[in-house]
């Protein structure tokens, strides 16, 4: 089946859907995502969304303490615009529905102002501790009602389609016209052709052993954008958020930054409290310093987890302000009012992914990339704690203005792309090769390049995941695709970027920390890591040795991991 499209949308979280509810005027639009709607990294933001609020606060100090944060990578240009559209998406978010959670203060109904890490001053608007539910909530509400929109439930994207990858000149620039997707329910691949493409689809936390993201997040937009030739940049900067629940169903849950916002103090075994050993800011620093810390002590004591205390805050207020956390901890017999609550650090947010300017545009022709999906120059080596929903909308709305200008432009759609060929591929023989496969990535991830590296962890990362790339490639040629054998070969992609990233920056800065140089060298590295995928003259489509090969000639499967450049 072949859809086609004016905008299409990959990924339904708050970049997708708020772009989606700024297009809709001006075309069709498809919304592509790989479970149901609502299945999102935005479902499970607990913190809010950073932004200038209190007459107190001042763009300034918000633009401060995010440069701070970025550890001198940030781009101040971007930094500038995001804080400062900022407020006036939010208030759009507001008209549209979004509960903020308001509070008395002076007298006044004002917005309830959460505090987070490297935050100078109390500006997280948030929602109780649900605010990226309900955010998602109100943002579907709103786009399934519209007639223009149509959403794609359980397709997942296998590959963008692109001008190069057809063997076509359009414009002297790769152009990219739309995606094939895997149809779950059905197990057929489609084509979906579109006059504009946004990537929206989150994050890669699943890379590791131990993450905060839900299991949708592999990666998919930045291994997609990659293989299509996009510029992706700053893979080794991979946020651990200092405070996920450690107990063993309670499988990536987190325990909001607010909660030491609001006087959550980390403790040891024993009952001592450390932070202060690590910075100024004590349980308030960035995150990378927490995590950091938290790793330190854990290596020196041996223990599986430290503590976060915040049992001197009362009872009902603990309740009224983290009623999710609250009961969630509950249901593992942890009353976070009376006894502390066991935690350990886990993957959050990969603040590296396709490179953008500052409309959301990526260095190929239509596509843009909006979210955890895209390396924007907002965070730089570290995101300031609820700046990401913050990012999104920003760039949404701005990603909207320049696509619909492009879908104006464009009269016709897309040259006819060619449908996928399956061609003789038969069912997977042995699939406990893909769960083999993806448990050991995520493994060699956590133990190799996790919150401190070395060249020596990292070398040895880079040899095991060229050899699971080569067995991933054989599966990809010879079996017929499913959804576990894409979401591998885009972590292993996405594996293989970030090792890259982390080999190039000899130096330590935000989240990257290397115990080989363990110094910021601002002389040589205040750069971004950026790396390109430039597809070799004749490029090889299949493997010529491959027995099936007959079946694979076709342009619509594309080489994975070979012909690497950089700059
Ligand atoms: C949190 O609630 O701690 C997460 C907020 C964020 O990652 O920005």
């Amino acid at each position: 089946m072949e859809i086609k499209t004016d905008f299409l949308i990959i990924g339904s979280g708050i970049a997708g859907l708020s772009y989606a509810l700024k297009v809709s005027p001006c075309g069709s639009v498809a919304i592509v995502t790989k479970k149901n709607s609502v299945e999102s990294g935005t479902n499970y933001a607990q913190g809010g969304i950073a932004a200038v609020f209190d007459p107190e606060d001042s763009f300034n100090l918000h633009i401060k303490d995010t440069l701070t944060a970025g550890d001198g990578l940030c781009h101040r240009d971007v930094v500038e615009l995001v804080v400062s559209e900022g407020p006036e998406r939010i208030r759009e978010l507001i008209k549209w529905g979004v509960p903020f959670t308001r509070s008395r203060k002076r007298g006044k109904m004002t917005f309830d102002l959460g505090r987070e890490g490297g935050h100078s001053m109390r500006r997280i608007l948030h929602c109780k501790d649900l605010t990226g539910r309900e955010v998602e909530r109100i943002l579907l509400k709103k786009v399934e009602a519209h007639p223009n929109i149509r959403i794609f439930e359980n397709h997942i994207c296998i590959d963008l389609i692109t001008s190069k990858k057809l063997g076509l000149k359009d414009g002297g620039k790769t152009a990219c016209y739309g995606v094939y997707v895997l149809d779950n329910n059905s197990r057929k691949i489609h084509t979906v052709t579109a006059k504009v493409t946004l990537l929206a689809s989150g994050g890669a936390g699943k890379t590791y052993l131990y993450t905060s993201n839900p299991d949708i997040s592999t990666g998919d937009g930045i291994a997609m954008a990659y293989r299509a030739g996009a510029r992706t940049a700053n893979m080794e900067f991979i946020q651990f958020h200092p405070t996920c629940l450690y107990h063993p169903e309670a499988k990536n849950f987190l325990i909001s930054e607010a909660v030491r916002g609001e006087g959550g103090i980390l403790r040891l075994k024993d009952g001592t409290p450390f932070m202060k050993k690590y910075h100024p800011l004590k349980d308030l620093a960035p995150r990378d310093i927490v995590a950091r810390a938290i790793d330190t002590e854990l290596k020196k004591s041996g223990d599986e987890c430290v503590y976060l205390d915040i049992t001197h805050r009362r009872s009902n207020f603990l309740r009224h302000r983290f009623p999710n956390i609250y009961e969630k901890c509950l249901s593992f017999n942890i009353d976070m009012a009376t006894m502390p609550i066991p935690v350990v650090p886990a993957a959050h947010y990969i603040c590296g992914g396709a490179l953008t300017n500052t409309f959301g545009e990526t260095n190929i022709g239509g596509l843009f990339a909006v979210g955890e999906v895209a390396c924007t120059g907002l965070h730089g080596a570290n995101r300031l704690a609820s700046n990401s929903l913050l990012e999104a909308l920003v760039f949404s709305h701005r990603a909207a203005t320049k696509s619909i200008e492009e879908v104006r432009e464009k009269k016709h759609y897309p040259v006819p792309v060619p449908e996928w060929d399956p061609g003789n591929a038969t069912d997977i023989d042995e699939s406990v090769v893909i769960s083999h496969n993806w448990d050991e990535i995520r493994r060699l991830m956590w133990h190799y390049v996790g919150i401190v590296r070395s060249n020596k962890r990292l070398e040895r990362a880079q040899r095991r995941i060229e050899l699971l790339q080569q067995e991933i490639s054989d599966y990809y040629w010879d079996f017929i695709i499913t959804s576990d054998l894409i979401e591998l070969r885009n972590i292993a992609t996405v594996a293989e970027l970030i090792i890259r990233c982390a080999l190039k920056r000899k130096e330590s800065r935000g989240l990257h920390y290397t115990l080989d140089y363990p110094k910021k060298n601002d002389t040589v590295w205040n750069k971004d890591t950026v790396i390109q995928l430039r597809p070799k003259k004749n490029p090889v489509l299949c493997k010529p040795s491959s027995p099936q090969s007959n079946k694979r000639s076709n342009p619509s499967r594309f080489s994975l991991f070979s012909s690497v450049g950089e700059e």
